[in-house]
């Protein structure tokens, strides 16, 4: 496939809507990659063109990424999913500034990303909280590296998001004080809190429990929505349900790009209980759940 094939697929399925989609049949191949790939007409914000990025140590090189294309639209939410180790984090890391491709384009507003910006925010895998600060200062901490704002207000803006992670009275302990999936929450709140325009996201809600997870993919649903989803997101996620809710297009990675890309053509905002008891959602989900299994015959079949 070539590389400018996988950018980007129409964007007419952003506009269905979701009882639309129950009855009318999606177009044969409308969620593939390549079969109607055109340029997007909603500029991108994010564009991944052609990048390949090896890991290397003092004997060996090992390839993780090759040929990555792929665009994100201003205000879209994007999740990247496929088997562990496909290269998602190493993908989201390019995003973040933290790693440089070998080769090929990073650009964010059509400018070459050369490092960490303001622009942007990071929830990574495991929490990644100071552990010598409280929960406040935690979040208090990342406001500051992106805002010249009056100590007063930083804190206030802290507690408020302390406070919609479920987190009242909890801010003044530290994080080996908090469970695992508050010290989550905290790391979503300074996330959130630091209000930038792309917010990416790595398995945020990986290691928390089923209850907790629920919780939090409706309240990040709710605050995208409060915020007139202005803002752009890139997550990553192994869970199929969780892809589907919260996204409006789902790129699976295998073989080290893009290998599908998936609009999910459910209007904001969703509501988990309507869209899971469509025809649309349950053959989305046993298009992805294919595409993991096909994966893991490969896995299977290369002899590892
Ligand atoms: N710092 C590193 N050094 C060497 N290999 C790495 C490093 N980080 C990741 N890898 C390897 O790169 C591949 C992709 O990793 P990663 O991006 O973390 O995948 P994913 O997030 O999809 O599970 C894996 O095979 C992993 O072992
Ligand atoms: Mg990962």
């Amino acid at each position: 496939m070539a590389a400018d094939e996988a950018i980007t697929t129409p964007r007419s399925t952003g506009s269905a809507r979701a009882d639309e989609a129950i009855t009318t049949p999606r177009p044969t191949g409308s969620a593939r990659a390549g079969s109607t790939a055109v340029f997007s007409d909603r500029p991108a914000k994010i564009r991944v063109k052609g990048v390949a990025l090896s890991y290397r140590n003092n004997t060996s090189s090992t390839a993780v990424l090759s040929d990555l294309s792929f665009d994100v639209a201003e205000g879209e939410f994007v999740s990247l999913i496929g088997a562990s180790g496909c290269g998602k984090s190493t993908t989201l890391s390019l995003l973040a500034g933290l790693r440089m491709p070998d080769s090929g384009e990073v650009h964010i507003d059509g400018v070459p990303v050369t490092g960490t910006g303001k622009d942007r925010s990071v929830v990574f895998q495991h929490y990644a909280l100071f552990p010598w600060m409280r929960a406040r200062r935690n979040v208090e901490f990342g406001i500051r590296q992106v805002s010249d704002a009056p100590k007063r207000e930083i804190a206030a803006k802290a507690a408020y998001y302390l406070k919609r992670v479920g987190l009242e009275g909890k801010e003044a302990l530290y994080p080996h004080q908090l469970s695992g999936g508050m010290q989550q929450r905290v790391a979503i709140a300074r996330a959130l809190a630091m209000e930038t325009e792309i917010l990416l996201m790595d398995e945020p809600f990986g290691a928390v429990d089923a209850k907790t997870r629920v919780v939090l993919q409706d309240l990040l649903l709710e605050l995208l929505q409060e915020q007139e989803r202005k803002r752009t997101v890139v997550f990553v996620t192994h869970d199929i349900d969780e892809a589907l809710l919260l996204s409006d297009r789902v790129l699976f990675m295998n073989a080290q790009r893009i290998s599908k890309v998936i609009e999910v053509p459910f209007e904001h905002p969703k509501k988990r209980h309507e869209i899971a008891q469509t025809l649309v959602y349950r053959e989305l989900r046993k298009e992805i759940f294919d595409m993991f299994y096909e994966d893991e015959g490969e896995y299977l079949a290369s002899g590892i």
